[in-house]
């Protein structure tokens, strides 16, 4: 016998006691983490929620009675800026793919945050830009043209690889020209249609505004997760971004599309602080769900100061003979 599990009561709750000799332990410890670890349980969990991943490689052929999964399309939203919306978006991007998942990440903010967060902005003057004629914008603008297979990027800040549709600056200065093609509020979502075999999520970054391609963002997407930080203007902001919704899913409506679901608020880069833990966030996080009748997720991400100063602190190596 390998490892022996006894099934306890205590009062109303089940007790799992995993049984294992002592000299077996240290070779038994991987098996125990299975059975007993969070990403073992969440196979349990219903596979509806796209923030439930499941470990193991999806490039993997699936077998045939394991249903292949439709590829999940989340868009990461608030028309504030500082957030967290852009740190969301790369960190969610790393961990599905070192989950297995097939991950795009799609930039659609003009400053372009995601796009040099993943590495892709490899150029230090702008006459060596090789994006400008090949990001989301053309992605956009052209219905026939610059499909996401010839667009996207493969970006190796992570391991293993994933793909990035870059964003520009350009954009900021198409927004009015766009807005005249009606085409272009479904072009992103026709073209991901095209490559809908060959990812599992597609993140995508959006701009801190009640803009066009924050609303083409929420078009295309399936879902949309609220990254904030909860500090009173972020709060507000929360009216703006139900509404904005409300449109976008009128909009949907016409075009037979279902309601954007909504994933809730996702307290970003919140104080350590334990006094502000007890009494201001605590606050904060119920005035989400009592005055904007949003859910608030129950993992936080906390402040790293130390981490973000090393942004600062960044060095180019260039690695070659020039
Ligand atoms: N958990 C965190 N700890 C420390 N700094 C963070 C954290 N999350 C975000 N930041 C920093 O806050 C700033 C804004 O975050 P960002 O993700 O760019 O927001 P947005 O995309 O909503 O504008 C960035 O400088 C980022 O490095
Ligand atoms: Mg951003």
């Amino acid at each position: 016998m390998l490892l022996g599990t006894i099934a306890l009561r205590v009062g109303e709750e089940i007790q799992l006691v995993f049984q294992c000799p002592g000299r077996e332990v240290d070779a038994k410890i991987e098996e125990i983490k299975a059975l007993i670890g969070k990403d073992n349980l969440k196979l349990q969990q219903s596979d509806s929620h796209p923030l439930n991943v499941r470990s193991g490689n999806s490039m993997q052929p699936e077998s045939s009675n394991q249903k292949q999964q439709k590829m999940k399309i989340i868009a990461v939203y608030h028309n504030k800026g500082g957030v967290g919306k852009t740190t969301t978006v790369v960190n969610l991007a790393a961990t599905f793919s070192k989950k297995g998942k097939r991950v795009l990440a799609s930039d659609m903010d003009s400053q372009a945050n995601t796009t040099f967060g993943t590495g892709l902005i490899k150029f230090d003057d702008e006459e060596l830009d090789d994006i400008k004629d090949c990001n989301i914008l053309q992605v956009l603008q052209s219905e026939e043209f610059y499909p996401i297979s010839e667009v996207a990027r493969t970006s190796a800040f992570n391991t293993p690889e994933l793909d990035v549709v870059p964003s520009h600056i350009d954009l900021m200065q198409y927004e009015s020209e766009l807005n005249q093609l009606d085409y272009c509020r479904l072009s992103l979502l026709d073209k991901l249609k095209e490559v809908a075999t060959q990812y599992d999520i597609v993140l995508i970054d959006t701009p801190p505004a009640l803009n066009l391609y924050a609303r083409i963002a929420l078009i295309t997407a399936d879902y949309v997760l609220i990254p904030s930080d909860l500090k009173p203007f972020a709060n507000q902001g929360l009216k703006n971004v139900k509404d904005f919704i409300k449109k976008v899913d009128a909009f949907r409506r016409q075009i037979n599309k279902e309601p954007l679901k909504i994933l809730g608020v996702l307290a970003c880069n919140i104080s350590t602080n334990a006094a502000f833990g007890k009494s201001t966030f605590k606050k904060r996080r119920e005035a989400i769900t009592t005055r904007y009748d949003l859910l608030v997720m129950e993992n936080v991400i906390y402040s790293r100061e130390v981490l973000a100063k090393c942004c600062e602190e960044t060095q180019v190596v260039r690695v070659g003979s020039c």
